[in-house]
């Protein structure tokens, strides 16, 4: 995206193991000499972490589709203007625990059939992508477990079910085959340390100023 930075995110079902390889990313390139900013969504900024306490406690049916594209996207928006633009001008690094991918496969396939919805919506307010964007694949039985092993009070999304997070996994997948350019399709199902060294290759370079 313009700036002098970078925005690479995290993209995946939920216990996939997106906030430890982010976390191993950016201890990698703060060590080879980079700027970076660790942040997630939904939240990243004081307001957006407020929207955030709506999404994620409470019942499963709490919101319809639509509500949520809307909550998600006006977390995105502050998000995008109180930290990852300033981050991003400065010259920094933005690695973010999901972004508008999660959006697209969440509430524009999984939940329903909202992709147009959303589509419009990231078009008309969000309008930036990623440089670089890890979609961490693997068994949703297997990332349920440690995913509802971890019990935050934030499960009302996890809590959707075995069916759902099968919905997920083929939609982040069939997001990979639709913005090839920028989606790297990582097997997640393999000792952390392994995944680090993967990601990090694909990083160094756009960290350095390359495109994806
Ligand atoms: P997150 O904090 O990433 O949860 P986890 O660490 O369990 O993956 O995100 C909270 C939930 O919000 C997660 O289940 C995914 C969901 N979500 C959406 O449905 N749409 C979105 O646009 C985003 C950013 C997250």
């Amino acid at each position: 995206m313009a700036g002098d930075g970078a925005l690479i995110t995290f993209e995946g079902i939920d216990g996939a193991g997106k906030s430890t390889q982010l976390r191993l990313l950016a201890r990698s390139l703060r060590a080879a000499g980079h700027d970076v900013v660790e942040t997630r969504e939904p939240g990243g900024s004081p307001g957006a972490e407020e929207i955030r306490r709506l999404l994620v406690e409470g019942a499963p049916g709490r919101w319809s589709g639509e509500t949520e594209t809307l909550l998600f996207t006006a977390a995105r928006r502050d998000h995008l203007e109180k930290t990852i633009r300033p981050a991003l001008a400065a010259g920094r690094i933005v690695l973010c625990d999901r972004f508008a991918d999660s959006t697209r496969v969440y509430q524009g396939a999984a939940r329903g059939d909202l992709r147009a919805v959303v589509d419009r919506l990231h078009a008309e307010l969000i309008g930036v992508e990623p440089d670089l964007t890890f979609i961490l694949d693997m068994d949703p039985a297997a990332a349920l477990t440690r995913g509802l092993a971890r019990r935050s009070g934030e499960d009302r999304f996890e809590e959707l079910g075995a069916g759902f997070q099968s919905r997920l996994r083929e939609g982040f997948r069939a997001l990979a085959r639709e913005f090839p350019a920028r989606c790297q399709l990582i097997d997640a199902a393999r000792p952390a340390a392994e995944i680090a060294a993967e990601i990090a290759t694909h990083a160094e370079p756009v960290a350095a100023g390359a495109p994806a």
